[in-house]
């Protein structure tokens, strides 16, 4: 990973949203109090009653919320409720840490450039569904993990950091995806670090009233 990390000059107030095992949300909370990322995890949230991240939240002390996607009826319903679970407590970034839901433009407007995804293969190939069985089966000999922002277009967003991962021969599934699962934990609490850099940038930039700088007049 030859990406710098970026300088903090604040402490991030990070929402994470979790369907499965949870090993990225739990990576992302030992960055922010191991180091090296200054944030905090506030809120997790999880659509599935039982799952791995919902356990790991308990034994890690962070306020865990239920959001099934059984009991809302629409994606803008279930991404209303996601809303109101991380404005509750004023988050900066939201992290879907393995959310297997497809959001609404609902969730993505209410957080333009502070959501952020994980996923596991070196986009733009393989976006969607098992992309760890995608590279398998296109035989490719590299394969890796992608931070981005999201946005309305599947897996498309604006990349914030990749990591890559050597497929070896022999490799299925489970082999393949654990060496990315290693990369991917490295990589978010980074791509988070990222992602605030690059609002903060965005911010200085429009507050700075100076134009911007031409050639020299001479
Ligand atoms: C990761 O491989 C991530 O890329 C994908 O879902 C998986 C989540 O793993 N979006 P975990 O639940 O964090 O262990």
């Amino acid at each position: 990973m030859a990406q710098p990390w970026p300088q903090q000059t604040s402490e991030l107030r990070l929402g994470v949203m979790a369907s499965g095992e949870g090993s990225n949300f739990e990576a992302l909370v030992a960055a922010c109090r191991e180091g090296p990322l200054r944030g905090r995890v506030l809120q997790l949230v999880v659509n599935n009653p039982g799952c791995g991240a919902q356990g790991r939240a308990e034994r890690l002390g962070i306020p865990c919320e239920l959001v099934d996607h059984r009991q809302h009826c629409s994606r803008e319903q279930l991404d209303g409720a996601l809303i109101e679970a991380f404005a509750a407590c004023g988050v900066d970034l939201v992290v879907m840490a393995g959310w297997m839901r497809i959001v609404s433009p609902r969730l993505i407007s209410a957080f333009p450039s502070r959501l952020i995804n994980i996923h596991p293969s070196l986009l733009p190939s393989f976006r969607g569904l098992d992309a760890v069985g995608q590279a398998l089966a296109a035989g490719v000999t590299l394969s890796g993990c992608t931070a981005h922002l999201v946005n309305t277009d599947l897996d498309g967003g604006p990349i914030l950091a990749q990591a890559t991962v050597p497929v070896l021969p022999g490799d299925d599934r489970n082999s393949l995806a654990a060496r990315i699962h290693r990369q991917e934990h490295r990589l978010l609490p980074l791509a988070v670090a990222l992602a605030a850099a690059r609002l903060r940038d965005r911010t200085a930039a429009a507050a700075d009233p100076s134009p911007p700088a031409g050639p020299p007049s001479g």
